[in-house]
C-alpha cells in the first residue's frame, strides 16, 4: 500500500516536472533555469561522474541582478536537474562570473577526505555606494559534498586590484608549470592578465595580453585552454575573449586567438588586427569549457544564448535566459590557418526520433519533395546542398502564418546567413535582422547541421567552421520547412530531419 502510494506519488511529481517546461518558447534540449533569469554559464566541471553547469542566475526575478550562482548536474551534458542555488549574493556582493576547479591534492587545504574538493573562483562584486565606487575582485568558494554546499573562503578577496572593473577568472592546472593558472579580464582596458599559484589563495601575475583583435568594447570573460590541432602531433591554445558591446553586429559577441602559452605568457600566432569571431551569430556569449574532463573525452564548450543588447526583453516566462548546446572543440589547419571547429556534442543524438529523409534533384524555387510541416518545434536537419546557378540557396525553418527564418548561402558573396526578420515576435528594434558569416565552399557541396529548438535555431556549417547561433520567437504553430533556391538551380539537396524529445 505504501510502495504504491510512493510510486503514485512519483508519477504525480515527474508530471508536475514535465508540465513545467511546455510553456511558449521553452527550450526543450537546452538548459534554461525553471524560473527566473541566467546569463553566463560558469564554473563547468567534471567531477564523480557528473557534469556540473554553474551560471549566472538572479534567485528573485526575471531580470539581472542580486547575481548568484545557480547550479545544474547532468551525467550526460544532455539531460540536466537544477539544484538549489550553489553560491548566494550576500553582503551586499553579487557573485559574478568565474569558474570551478576539481583540487585533486587539497593544494588549498580546503579538501576533506582523499577525493579532493571541489573550488569555485568568481568576482565578488560589490555595487558602487554613496561613500564608495564599485569594486571587482576575486574570490574562492568550495565544496566537500559535490557541489550541494558551499562555503567560502573566509580570507576572500584573493586578488585586490582595488578597481571597478577586473572580472570573470578562468583558473585550471597547467601541468607543464604544475600551477594553478588564472586568465582574468581589465574590461576597459582590453586586457587578460595572467596570475599563476600553487594553493589558489596567493597568486602572482605573471603576465598580460590585449588591444589585439576586435576592441571596440568591454573584454569580458575570458577563456583559455588547449587543443589538440587534428592530424598533428601538436596542441595550441585558444583564447577567448567576450566583447560587448562591439561585437560583429553590435552588443555582444566572441572572439578567440590561436596561439602559444608558456603558463604565463600569451603568444598570438596571427596577425595583431585579424579578429577571429567564435560564433556569426548574434546569441552565443559568455562560453566556457570543462575543467577536469577525462582524458577520453573532447573539450566541450556551452555558452550563453542571448545578447546583452535585449537579454532584458526577451518575451519568455516565467524565466529568461538559456544556454547553446554543449558543443565540441577542436583546431583544424584551413587554406586561412588554424581555426576552431564546433560540433553539437554527441550525446545530443540520444533524444533523436525516427528520421525524415528528403531529397531532390535540380531544384529551382521550391520543391513539394523539400517540404514538410513537423510534428513539433524541436529537430535536428541534416543537409548538403550541391550549388547551381542559384545565387541563393538554403532552408526555410519554422515557418508559418507570419513567421519564417532562413538559414541561406548567398553564393555571390561566399556568405552564410542566417535571416529572422520574420522571426516571430516584437523582442526589441535592435532584434530582427539578417546575419551572415564568411564561408568559403572551396568546391563541396554546403552541409549544415541545424539545431532548432522553439526559440533558437544554431547553424554549425561545413563540420563546424562557422557557426551562427539565434534566438527566434516564431508564431504559434509554425512548423513547416521547405528548402529554397533563387535566381537559378541546385543540382542536389539532401536531408534528414530527426525530431529530438524533451531532455527534461
Ligand atoms: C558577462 C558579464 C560578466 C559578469 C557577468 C555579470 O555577460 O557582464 O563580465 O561577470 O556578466 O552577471
Amino acid at each position: 500500500m505504501l510502495r504504491r502510494f510512493a510510486l503514485a506519488a512519483a508519477v504525480l511529481l515527474t508530471a508536475a516536472v514535465a508540465a513545467q517546461y511546455q510553456e511558449r518558447f521553452r527550450p526543450q534540449y537546452h538548459i534554461s533555469p525553471a524560473k527566473n533569469w541566467t546569463n553566463d554559464p560558469n564554473g563547468l566541471v567534471y567531477f564523480a561522474g557528473e557534469y556540473h553547469l554553474f551560471y549566472q542566475f538572479n534567485p528573485f526575478g526575471d531580470q539581472w541582478g542580486h547575481m548568484s550562482w545557480g547550479h545544474a548536474v547532468s551525467k550526460d551534458m544532455v539531460r540536466w536537474q537544477e539544484l538549489p542555488v550553489a553560491i548566494p549574493e550576500s553582503d551586499g556582493v553579487m557573485i559574478f562570473t568565474g569558474s570551478t576547479v576539481v583540487d585533486a591534492r587539497n593544494t588549498s587545504g580546503f579538501c576533506q577526505g582523499n577525493e579532493g574538493c571541489l573550488v569555485a573562483v568568481y568576482t565578488g562584486h560589490r555595487p558602487k555606494s554613496n561613500t564608495a565606487p564599485s569594486r571587482q575582485t576575486q574570490n574562492l568558494a568550495y565544496s566537500n559534498d559535490r557541489g550541494r554546499t558551499w562555503s567560502k573562503y573566509k580570507l576572500n578577496p584573493v586578488i585586490d586590484l582595488q578597481m571597478s572593473d577586473f572580472r570573470d577568472p578562468k583558473v585550471f592546472w597547467h601541468e607543464p608549470t604544475k600551477r594553478w593558472v588564472m586568465a582574468v579580464a581589465l574590461p576597459l582596458e582590453h586586457k587578460v592578465l595572467f596570475y599563476a599559484s600553487v594553493d589558489l589563495k596567493t597568486w602572482q601575475k605573471r603576465g598580460e595580453f590585449g588591444g589585439q583583435g576586435a576592441t571596440g568594447g568591454d573584454w569580458e570573460c575570458p577563456e583559455l585552454f588547449p587543443l589538440p590541432v587534428e592530424g598533428a602531433q601538436e596542441q595550441r591554445w585558444v583564447l577567448k575573449v567576450g566583447l560587448n558591446p562591439g561585437a560583429r553586429y553590435g552588443g555582444s559577441g566572441e572572439q578567440y586567438f590561436v596561439g602559444k602559452f608558456d603558463g604565463g605568457k600569451f603568444t598570438n600566432q596571427n596577425p595583431a588586427g585579424l579578429t577571429l569571431w567564435t560564433d556569426y551569430g548574434r546569441d552565443c556569449y559568455c562560453g566556457l569549457t570543462f575543467n577536469n574532463l577525462p582524458a577520453d573525452r573532447k573539450q566541450a564548450m556551452i555558452g550563453w544564448m542571448s545578447n546583452w543588447e535585449y537579454a532584458g526583453k526577451l518575451p519568455t516566462a516565467p524565466w529568461r535566459g538559456q544556454m547553446t548546446v554543449p558543443r565540441t572543440l577542436s583546431l583544424r589547419a584551413t587554406p586561412d590557418g588554424l581555426r576552431l571547429f564546433q560540433q553539437p556534442a554527441e550525446a545530443l543524438t540520444s533524444l533523436r526520433g525516427t528520421v525524415v529523409a528528403l531529397q531532390a534533384q535540380n531544384v529551382s524555387g521550391t520543391n513539394a519533395a523539400l517540404t514538410a510541416s513537423l510534428p513539433g518545434q524541436a529537430y535536428e536537419l541534416q543537409t548538403t546542398i550541391t550549388p547551381g546557378t542559384a545565387r541563393e540557396f538554403g532552408w526555410n525553418v519554422l515557418t508559418g502564418e507570419g513567421s519564417q527564418v532562413t538559414i541561406g548561402y548567398d553564393a555571390s558573396k561566399n556568405e552564410l546567413y542566417v535571416d529572422r526578420s520574420r522571426g516571430g515576435a516584437e523582442v526589441s528594434g535592435k532584434f530582427p535582422g539578417r546575419y551572415s558569416a564568411p564561408l568559403a565552399l572551396r568546391d563541396k557541396p554546403l552541409s549544415l547541421r541545424i539545431l532548432v529548438d522553439w526559440s533558437s535555431i544554431e547553424v554549425f556549417a561545413q563540420d563546424g567552421e562557422v557557426v551562427m547561433t539565434s534566438l527566434v520567437f516564431p508564431e504559434a504553430g509554425s512548423k513547416g520547412i521547405a528548402a529554397f533556391s533563387t535566381g537559378g538551380n541546385v543540382k542536389e539537396v539532401k536531408a534528414q530531419v530527426w525530431p529530438l524529445r524533451s531532455a527534461w
